[in-house]
């Protein structure tokens, strides 16, 4: 997760996004953390797509970097490593479970609380690949941790 990415595309950007790496250096790695225009991102590789969100989970700020991706009520998601909450990776939504005691016997069913988790677009030129901000407006849970002041207290602890 470490690999140093190349630092300029061989392409030019598209329109209002930001290049994150070579795709071959992102396969590799898998997935890819990248500071971008004041924003901290994570580019992730599963199975042929690659997807982009903001790094630190809308919930507490856990780095979604080592979470697994696994499939809810047909949804693919990240599983944050911190407290196991499920995001879906194409619209950021929180899924969570209940039990359904209409159904005989009761049954669990997904339910979703809404976007929570800020997802961006992937943009591949070539071989490069960039992402541009998703622009939904409004505040999205996940842009708490996407402050200068939310970086400046990881510094200081
Ligand atoms: Fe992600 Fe709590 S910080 S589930």
């Amino acid at each position: 997760s470490s690999l140093s990415l190349a630092t300029s595309p061989s392409t030019s950007p598209p329109p209002s996004s930001y290049f994150i790496g070579r795709k071959e250096e992102i396969l590799q790695a898998r997935r890819v953390e990248k500071f971008v225009n004041g924003r901290d991102v994570l580019v992730l590789h599963h199975e042929g797509v690659l997807h982009a969100m903001d790094k630190r989970c809308y919930h507490k700020g856990g780095l979604l970097q080592g979470g697994d991706i696994e499939e809810f009520d047909g949804r693919l998601c990240i599983v944050c490593p911190w407290h196991k909450f499920k995001i879906t990776l194409a619209e950021g939504e929180g899924l969570y479970q209940v039990l359904d005691r209409a159904q005989k016997p009761p049954k669990h069913k997904w339910l979703s609380k809404g976007v929570k988790q800020r997802v961006h677009t992937v943009i591949e030129v070539d071989e490069d690949v960039f992402v541009r901000f998703n622009s939904m407006p409004g505040s999205i849970d996940s842009d708490q941790y996407q402050t200068n002041e939310y970086r400046a207290t990881l510094e200081t602890g």
